[in-house]
C-alpha cells in the first residue's frame, strides 16, 4: 500500500506536467492524423504526452509493463502493469475544445489499484487506491444519491465506427433519452467516468471502448461507492456505471448482453 501511494504521488506529479505542456500546445498549429476512421485521430501532442510519461516510467519503475494507447504494448518483468491514455478526449483537443484529460491505471498482479485522472483545463485531479476511497483535488468524493430516472443526468458516448457499424449505440440512446432528466455527451470516457464518482452525473454507459479509455476511471467510480459492470466484447469494453438506484433501471433498459 505504501508503494502504491508513493506511485501515486509521482504520477500526479508527471500528469501536473503533461497537462501544462499540453494546454500551451493546445494553442498552437500541431499535427495530426486519422487512426481506425477519418474521425479516430492522434496528434503531435498525444505522442509527446505518451513518450513523456513512458520515459519517466523507465527511468522510476524499469521493471514494470506499459500499455499505451499509441504505442502498445511495452514489456516488463515485474508484477505492475501501467495502463495509459496520454489524453482522452482527443477529438476535444484537436477542436481546441479544451475538455480532455491524462487517465493513468496501475494494475498490480492483473487487478487495477491505483487511478489517476487529471483535467488540465480545470485542474482537477481524480486519485483512487484501492481500498482507500476517491478524492478530487484532494477531497473524498462519492457519486449522487438521485433515485428518480427522470431526474437523472446521464452521460454516454458513441464508437468511431458508428457510421459503418450498426452496434452504434444509438437504439440504447433512443430507448434512454425520454425517460432521463438530461444527457451529457463530454467527448472522454474518463472524465465520464470521474463525473459520475464526483456525483454530479448519476451514470455513463458507452460500448466498444478501451482499457486505457476505463482503467483509472472504473477504479474511481469503485472508491466513490458507485455501482461498476464492465465485460470485455469483441471489439472493446461495455460499461455501465452509476449511482446504484440510477445504475439498476439503466441496466434493465440496454440493449445488451449482460
Ligand atoms: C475516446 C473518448 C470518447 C469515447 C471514445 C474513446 P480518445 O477516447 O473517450 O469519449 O466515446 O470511445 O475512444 O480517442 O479521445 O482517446
Ligand atoms: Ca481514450
Ligand atoms: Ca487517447
Amino acid at each position: 500500500m505504501e508503494q502504491w501511494l508513493a506511485i501515486k504521488e509521482n504520477i500526479k506529479t508527471w500528469v501536473r506536467e503533461v497537462g501544462k505542456e499540453q494546454l500551451i500546445r493546445m494553442e498552437q498549429p500541431f499535427q495530426m492524423k486519422s487512426k481506425s476512421s477519418d474521425i479516430d485521430l492522434v496528434t503531435e501532442v498525444d505522442e509527446w504526452s505518451e513518450q513523456f510519461l513512458i520515459d519517466k516510467i523507465h527511468t522510476e519503475y524499469p521493471e514494470h509493463s506499459i500499455m499505451s494507447e499509441e504505442s502498445g504494448w511495452h514489456e516488463g518483468q515485474a508484477d505492475y502493469e501501467w495502463v495509459i491514455d496520454p489524453i482522452d478526449g482527443t477529438v476535444n483537443f484537436a477542436h481546441r475544445f479544451p475538455f480532455f484529460c491524462i487517465s493513468i491505471g496501475v494494475k498490480y498482479k492483473g487487478e487495477t489499484v491505483i487511478g489517476v485522472v487529471y483535467v488540465p483545463k480545470l485542474d482537477e485531479m481524480y486519485e483512487a487506491v484501492k481500498g482507500s476511497g476517491a478524492t478530487l483535488n484532494g477531497r473524498s468524493i462519492t457519486v449522487s444519491v438521485t433515485e428518480r430516472l427522470n431526474q437523472a443526468v446521464v452521460a454516454t458516448g458513441f464508437p468511431y465506427d458508428r457510421a459503418t457499424d450498426p452496434d452504434n449505440n444509438v437504439g440504447n440512446f433512443n430507448a434512454i433519452i425520454t425517460k432521463i432528466g438530461g444527457i451529457r455527451r463530454t467527448g472522454s470516457a474518463a472524465i465520464d467516468l470521474c463525473q459520475v464518482a464526483a456525483g454530479r452525473f448519476d451514470a455513463y454507459w458507452e460500448i466498444k471502448l478501451k482499457e486505457w479509455d476505463i482503467s483509472a476511471g472504473l477504479l474511481i467510480v469503485e472508491e466513490a461507492k458507485g455501482q461498476t459492470f464492465s465485460v470485455k466484447k469483441e471489439k472493446g469494453y461495455q460499461v455501465l456505471v452509476g449511482t446504484p438506484a440510477i445504475y439498476d433501471e439503466l441496466s434493465a433498459i440496454l440493449e445488451w448482453e449482460k
